[in-house]
Protein backbone atom coordinates (compact mmCIF):
# COMPACT_ATOMS: atom_id res chain seq x y z
CA UNK A 1 0.00 0.00 0.00
CA UNK A 2 1.15 3.88 -0.78
CA UNK A 3 0.44 5.97 1.32
CA UNK A 4 0.84 9.84 1.02
CA UNK A 5 1.53 11.69 3.88
CA UNK A 6 1.12 15.61 4.35
CA UNK A 7 2.10 17.86 7.14
CA UNK A 8 4.86 15.62 8.44
CA UNK A 9 6.27 17.54 10.81
CA UNK A 10 3.60 19.05 12.44
CA UNK A 11 2.51 18.05 15.87
CA UNK A 12 0.25 14.72 14.65
CA UNK A 13 2.19 14.50 11.11
CA UNK A 14 5.03 13.70 13.38
CA UNK A 15 3.85 10.79 14.99
CA UNK A 16 2.01 9.49 12.23
CA UNK A 17 5.64 8.85 10.16
CA UNK A 18 5.91 6.68 13.33
CA UNK A 19 1.98 4.93 13.17
CA UNK A 20 1.73 4.78 9.36
CA UNK A 21 5.53 3.26 9.05
CA UNK A 22 4.57 -0.27 9.12
CA UNK A 23 1.22 -0.05 6.75
CA UNK A 24 3.16 0.14 3.93
CA UNK A 25 5.46 2.66 1.72
CA UNK A 26 5.18 5.98 3.41
CA UNK A 27 5.76 9.00 1.21
CA UNK A 28 5.81 11.80 3.54
CA UNK A 29 6.01 15.42 2.28
CA UNK A 30 6.35 19.36 4.52
CA UNK A 31 5.09 22.32 2.89
CA UNK A 32 8.27 22.25 0.82
CA UNK A 33 7.40 18.94 -0.93
CA UNK A 34 9.95 16.99 -2.23
CA UNK A 35 11.42 17.14 -5.79
CA UNK A 36 8.73 17.48 -8.06
CA UNK A 37 6.18 16.94 -5.73
CA UNK A 38 4.61 19.84 -3.99
CA UNK A 39 3.08 19.82 -0.15
CA UNK A 40 2.22 23.75 -0.11
CA UNK A 41 -1.46 24.07 0.98
CA UNK A 42 -1.00 27.81 0.17
CA UNK A 43 -1.41 26.40 -3.48
CA UNK A 44 -4.54 24.06 -3.50
CA UNK A 45 -3.81 23.33 -7.01
CA UNK A 46 -0.54 22.24 -6.85
CA UNK A 47 -1.65 19.52 -4.93
CA UNK A 48 -2.87 17.87 -7.75
CA UNK A 49 0.18 16.78 -9.72
CA UNK A 50 1.48 15.59 -6.16
CA UNK A 51 -1.02 12.88 -5.82
CA UNK A 52 -1.14 11.87 -9.48
CA UNK A 53 2.15 11.08 -9.10
CA UNK A 54 2.55 9.55 -6.12
CA UNK A 55 -0.76 7.50 -6.59
CA UNK A 56 -1.66 6.39 -2.97
CA UNK A 57 -3.80 3.96 -1.90
CA UNK A 58 -4.09 6.53 1.47
CA UNK A 59 -3.88 10.19 1.65
CA UNK A 60 -3.63 11.34 4.95
CA UNK A 61 -3.87 15.27 5.96
CA UNK A 62 -1.82 16.55 9.15
CA UNK A 63 -1.53 19.98 7.30
CA UNK A 64 -3.75 23.20 8.66
CA UNK A 65 -3.67 26.48 9.86
CA UNK A 66 -3.42 26.25 13.41
CA UNK A 67 -2.24 29.59 14.49
CA UNK A 68 -6.09 30.09 15.64
CA UNK A 69 -5.40 34.02 16.54
CA UNK A 70 -3.61 34.78 13.29
CA UNK A 71 -6.37 33.29 11.30
CA UNK A 72 -8.62 36.12 12.36
CA UNK A 73 -6.03 38.26 10.10
CA UNK A 74 -5.55 36.47 7.02
CA UNK A 75 -8.81 34.17 6.47
CA UNK A 76 -7.90 33.78 3.40
CA UNK A 77 -5.11 32.11 3.83
CA UNK A 78 -6.52 29.95 6.67
CA UNK A 79 -9.43 28.95 4.44
CA UNK A 80 -6.81 27.78 1.86
CA UNK A 81 -4.74 25.82 4.36
CA UNK A 82 -7.86 23.97 6.45
CA UNK A 83 -10.93 24.01 3.22
CA UNK A 84 -9.56 24.44 0.09
CA UNK A 85 -6.90 22.29 0.12
CA UNK A 86 -8.43 19.47 1.86
CA UNK A 87 -10.92 19.83 -0.68
CA UNK A 88 -8.44 19.54 -3.46
CA UNK A 89 -7.15 15.95 -1.84
CA UNK A 90 -10.50 14.53 -1.15
CA UNK A 91 -11.26 15.02 -5.11
CA UNK A 92 -7.79 13.68 -6.08
CA UNK A 93 -9.32 10.88 -3.68
CA UNK A 94 -12.61 10.47 -5.12
CA UNK A 95 -11.20 10.16 -8.37
CA UNK A 96 -8.62 7.40 -7.85
CA UNK A 97 -10.53 5.45 -4.85
CA UNK A 98 -8.31 6.11 -2.44
CA UNK A 99 -9.13 6.73 1.82
CA UNK A 100 -8.15 10.12 2.86
CA UNK A 101 -7.83 10.94 6.85
CA UNK A 102 -7.73 14.05 7.67
CA UNK A 103 -8.34 15.93 11.44
CA UNK A 104 -10.63 18.68 12.51
CA UNK A 105 -11.52 19.71 15.80
CA UNK A 106 -13.63 21.04 18.52
CA UNK A 107 -13.83 24.85 17.54
CA UNK A 108 -16.34 23.85 14.69
CA UNK A 109 -18.85 23.88 17.97
CA UNK A 110 -19.74 27.17 19.74
CA UNK A 111 -19.30 25.99 23.30
CA UNK A 112 -22.35 26.14 24.73
CA UNK A 113 -23.93 23.98 27.16
CA UNK A 114 -22.00 21.39 29.70
CA UNK A 115 -22.60 17.71 28.00
CA UNK A 116 -20.09 16.21 25.96
CA UNK A 117 -20.94 16.67 22.10
CA UNK A 118 -21.14 13.70 19.49
CA UNK A 119 -20.72 13.81 15.74
CA UNK A 120 -24.40 14.93 15.10
CA UNK A 121 -24.59 17.90 17.06
CA UNK A 122 -24.94 21.50 15.27
CA UNK A 123 -22.12 23.13 14.76
CA UNK A 124 -21.60 26.81 15.05
CA UNK A 125 -18.01 27.81 14.93
CA UNK A 126 -16.55 31.31 16.76
CA UNK A 127 -13.87 31.75 14.88
CA UNK A 128 -11.94 31.78 11.41
CA UNK A 129 -10.30 28.54 12.28
CA UNK A 130 -13.12 26.94 13.41
CA UNK A 131 -15.18 27.83 10.20
CA UNK A 132 -12.15 27.43 8.17
CA UNK A 133 -12.04 23.52 9.64
CA UNK A 134 -15.85 22.99 8.99
CA UNK A 135 -15.68 23.95 5.45
CA UNK A 136 -12.55 21.52 5.14
CA UNK A 137 -15.10 18.78 6.60
CA UNK A 138 -18.07 19.57 4.47
CA UNK A 139 -15.63 19.30 1.20
CA UNK A 140 -14.45 16.51 2.03
CA UNK A 141 -17.95 14.74 2.72
CA UNK A 142 -19.54 16.49 -0.35
CA UNK A 143 -16.92 15.04 -3.07
CA UNK A 144 -17.84 11.91 -2.15
CA UNK A 145 -14.22 10.35 -1.34
CA UNK A 146 -13.55 7.54 1.22
CA UNK A 147 -12.78 8.73 4.35
CA UNK A 148 -11.94 9.19 8.23
CA UNK A 149 -12.43 12.66 9.66
CA UNK A 150 -11.26 13.06 13.40
CA UNK A 151 -12.38 15.94 15.12
CA UNK A 152 -9.53 16.28 18.18
CA UNK A 153 -9.05 19.13 20.85
CA UNK A 154 -6.43 20.63 23.04
CA UNK A 155 -3.72 18.32 21.06
CA UNK A 156 0.11 18.49 22.48
CA UNK A 157 3.32 16.74 21.69
CA UNK A 158 6.67 16.13 23.65
CA UNK A 159 8.21 17.68 20.49
CA UNK A 160 8.21 21.19 20.00
CA UNK A 161 5.71 23.84 22.18
CA UNK A 162 2.95 22.95 24.17
CA UNK A 163 0.88 24.20 27.07
CA UNK A 164 2.85 21.71 29.88
CA UNK A 165 6.29 23.00 28.77
CA UNK A 166 5.43 26.62 29.02
CA UNK A 167 3.74 25.85 32.33
CA UNK A 168 6.81 24.32 33.71
CA UNK A 169 8.64 27.86 32.31
CA UNK A 170 6.16 29.91 34.46
CA UNK A 171 5.57 27.58 37.26
CA UNK A 172 9.78 27.99 37.93
CA UNK A 173 10.04 31.70 37.68
CA UNK A 174 6.78 32.93 39.03
CA UNK A 175 5.51 33.71 42.37
CA UNK A 176 1.67 33.17 41.19
CA UNK A 177 0.01 32.28 38.35
CA UNK A 178 -3.50 32.64 36.46
CA UNK A 179 -5.10 30.25 34.39
CA UNK A 180 -8.14 29.91 32.53
CA UNK A 181 -11.06 27.82 34.16
CA UNK A 182 -13.56 27.45 32.32
CA UNK A 183 -12.83 25.86 29.04
CA UNK A 184 -13.72 22.45 29.40
CA UNK A 185 -11.61 19.86 27.05
CA UNK A 186 -9.43 16.76 27.06
CA UNK A 187 -5.89 16.99 26.35
CA UNK A 188 -4.75 14.62 23.54
CA UNK A 189 -1.80 13.35 22.59
CA UNK A 190 -0.22 13.64 19.04
CA UNK A 191 0.99 10.15 19.74
CA UNK A 192 -2.65 8.96 20.94
CA UNK A 193 -4.07 10.37 17.37
CA UNK A 194 -1.57 8.74 15.22
CA UNK A 195 -2.24 5.39 16.69
CA UNK A 196 -5.41 5.09 16.79
CA UNK A 197 -5.04 6.52 12.88
CA UNK A 198 -3.38 3.54 12.20
CA UNK A 199 -5.95 1.14 13.67
CA UNK A 200 -9.04 2.73 12.36
CA UNK A 201 -7.04 2.87 8.81
CA UNK A 202 -6.39 -0.84 8.56
CA UNK A 203 -10.14 -1.63 10.27
CA UNK A 204 -11.72 0.87 7.48
CA UNK A 205 -9.65 -0.64 4.63
CA UNK A 206 -11.21 -3.92 5.27
CA UNK A 207 -14.80 -2.69 6.08
CA UNK A 208 -15.16 0.24 4.20
CA UNK A 209 -18.52 1.15 5.91
CA UNK A 210 -16.85 2.11 9.01
CA UNK A 211 -15.62 5.57 7.10
CA UNK A 212 -16.76 8.82 8.21
CA UNK A 213 -16.43 11.21 11.37
CA UNK A 214 -15.20 10.48 14.46
CA UNK A 215 -14.82 12.27 17.68
CA UNK A 216 -11.45 11.12 18.96
CA UNK A 217 -10.16 12.76 21.93
CA UNK A 218 -8.07 11.47 25.20
CA UNK A 219 -10.56 10.31 28.05
CA UNK A 220 -12.39 12.30 30.74
CA UNK A 221 -12.30 15.86 30.80
CA UNK A 222 -10.72 19.14 32.60
CA UNK A 223 -9.92 22.64 32.72
CA UNK A 224 -6.68 24.58 31.23
CA UNK A 225 -6.53 25.42 35.09
CA UNK A 226 -6.82 22.26 36.35
CA UNK A 227 -4.26 20.42 33.89
CA UNK A 228 -1.89 23.43 34.84
CA UNK A 229 -2.11 22.35 38.21
CA UNK A 230 -1.49 18.68 37.22
CA UNK A 231 1.63 19.69 35.22
CA UNK A 232 3.04 21.48 38.09
CA UNK A 233 2.03 19.18 40.60
CA UNK A 234 3.80 16.29 38.68
CA UNK A 235 6.93 18.01 37.98
CA UNK A 236 6.75 19.55 42.27
CA UNK A 237 6.25 15.50 42.94
CA UNK A 238 9.20 14.79 41.04
CA UNK A 239 11.59 17.25 42.27
CA UNK A 240 12.33 19.71 40.05
CA UNK A 241 12.29 23.19 41.21
CA UNK A 242 8.79 25.10 40.94
CA UNK A 243 8.80 28.03 42.51
CA UNK A 244 5.04 29.29 42.53
CA UNK A 245 3.45 27.61 45.42
CA UNK A 246 0.01 25.32 44.97
CA UNK A 247 -2.17 28.32 46.47
CA UNK A 248 -0.69 30.78 44.51
CA UNK A 249 -2.04 29.38 41.04
CA UNK A 250 -5.33 30.94 40.92
CA UNK A 251 -8.32 30.26 38.39
CA UNK A 252 -9.68 33.18 35.84
CA UNK A 253 -12.08 33.29 33.24
CA UNK A 254 -11.71 33.25 30.44
CA UNK A 255 -12.46 37.37 29.81
CA UNK A 256 -8.94 37.58 31.74
CA UNK A 257 -7.32 36.94 28.83
CA UNK A 258 -8.96 38.35 25.68
CA UNK A 259 -7.46 36.78 22.64
CA UNK A 260 -8.59 37.99 19.18
CA UNK A 261 -10.41 34.87 18.23
CA UNK A 262 -13.08 33.04 20.53
CA UNK A 263 -12.48 29.81 22.19
CA UNK A 264 -15.42 27.88 22.68
CA UNK A 265 -15.98 27.20 26.55
CA UNK A 266 -17.18 23.25 26.26
CA UNK A 267 -14.99 21.65 24.25
CA UNK A 268 -16.22 18.18 25.60
CA UNK A 269 -16.38 15.68 22.87
CA UNK A 270 -18.20 12.34 23.47
CA UNK A 271 -16.37 9.34 21.70
CA UNK A 272 -18.85 6.57 21.79
CA UNK A 273 -19.36 6.00 18.33
CA UNK A 274 -15.08 5.38 17.58
CA UNK A 275 -15.62 3.30 20.79
CA UNK A 276 -18.27 1.30 19.32
CA UNK A 277 -17.00 1.57 15.33
CA UNK A 278 -13.12 0.37 16.46
CA UNK A 279 -13.42 -1.34 19.47
CA UNK A 280 -11.01 0.87 21.01
CA UNK A 281 -10.73 3.17 24.43
CA UNK A 282 -9.06 6.19 24.42
CA UNK A 283 -7.56 5.93 27.83
CA UNK A 284 -7.49 8.85 30.57
CA UNK A 285 -6.36 12.13 29.55
CA UNK A 286 -4.00 12.30 32.54
CA UNK A 287 -1.95 8.84 31.13
CA UNK A 288 -0.80 10.73 28.15
CA UNK A 289 0.46 14.16 29.90
CA UNK A 290 2.41 12.03 32.35
CA UNK A 291 3.71 10.21 29.68
CA UNK A 292 4.60 12.89 27.46
CA UNK A 293 5.84 14.79 30.73
CA UNK A 294 8.32 11.85 31.80
CA UNK A 295 10.00 12.23 28.78
CA UNK A 296 10.58 16.03 28.41
CA UNK A 297 11.41 16.58 32.33
CA UNK A 298 14.92 16.17 33.51
CA UNK A 299 15.66 12.59 35.16
N1 LIG B 1 -3.19 21.66 17.92
C1 LIG B 1 -4.40 21.49 18.45
O1 LIG B 1 -4.65 21.78 19.63
C2 LIG B 1 -5.52 20.92 17.61
C3 LIG B 1 -6.81 20.83 18.18
C4 LIG B 1 -7.84 20.30 17.41
C5 LIG B 1 -7.59 19.85 16.11
N2 LIG B 1 -6.34 19.98 15.58
C6 LIG B 1 -6.13 19.54 14.20
O2 LIG B 1 -5.20 18.47 14.21
C7 LIG B 1 -4.43 18.49 13.00
C8 LIG B 1 -2.96 18.44 13.33
O3 LIG B 1 -2.65 19.57 14.13
P1 LIG B 1 -1.21 19.77 14.81
O4 LIG B 1 -1.43 20.18 16.21
O5 LIG B 1 -0.33 18.60 14.50
O6 LIG B 1 -0.73 21.05 13.99
P2 LIG B 1 0.73 21.70 13.87
O7 LIG B 1 1.68 21.07 14.82
O8 LIG B 1 0.52 23.17 13.90
O9 LIG B 1 1.16 21.26 12.42
C9 LIG B 1 0.57 21.83 11.30
C10 LIG B 1 1.30 21.36 10.09
O10 LIG B 1 0.76 22.11 8.99
C11 LIG B 1 1.83 22.42 8.16
N3 LIG B 1 1.64 23.61 7.34
C12 LIG B 1 1.62 24.91 7.70
N4 LIG B 1 1.49 25.70 6.62
C13 LIG B 1 1.47 24.86 5.56
C14 LIG B 1 1.37 25.05 4.16
N5 LIG B 1 1.28 26.28 3.61
N6 LIG B 1 1.38 23.98 3.36
C15 LIG B 1 1.48 22.73 3.87
N7 LIG B 1 1.58 22.48 5.18
C16 LIG B 1 1.56 23.54 6.01
C17 LIG B 1 3.01 22.65 9.05
O11 LIG B 1 4.12 22.37 8.24
P3 LIG B 1 5.50 23.15 8.28
O12 LIG B 1 6.04 22.89 9.64
O13 LIG B 1 6.23 22.50 7.17
O14 LIG B 1 5.14 24.60 8.04
C18 LIG B 1 2.80 21.58 10.12
O15 LIG B 1 3.44 20.39 9.74
C19 LIG B 1 -4.89 19.75 12.25
O16 LIG B 1 -5.85 19.40 11.30
C20 LIG B 1 -5.53 20.61 13.32
O17 LIG B 1 -6.50 21.48 12.77
C21 LIG B 1 -5.29 20.48 16.31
Amino acid sequence: MKILLFGKNGQVGWELQRSLAPLGELIALDHDGAPGLSGNFADPDSLVATVRSVAPDLIVNAAAHTAVDKAESEPDFARSLNALAPGVLAREAAARGALLVHYSTDYVFDGSGDAPRDEDAPTGPLSVYGRTKLEGEQLIRDSGCRHLIFRTSWVYAARGGNFARTMLKLAAERDALTIIDDQHGAPTGADLLADITAHAVRQTLAQPELGGLYHLVAGGETTWYDYARHVIEHARARGIPVKVAPEAIRPVPTSAFPTPAARPLNSRLSTGKLQRAFGLVPPPWQQGVDRMLDEILPN
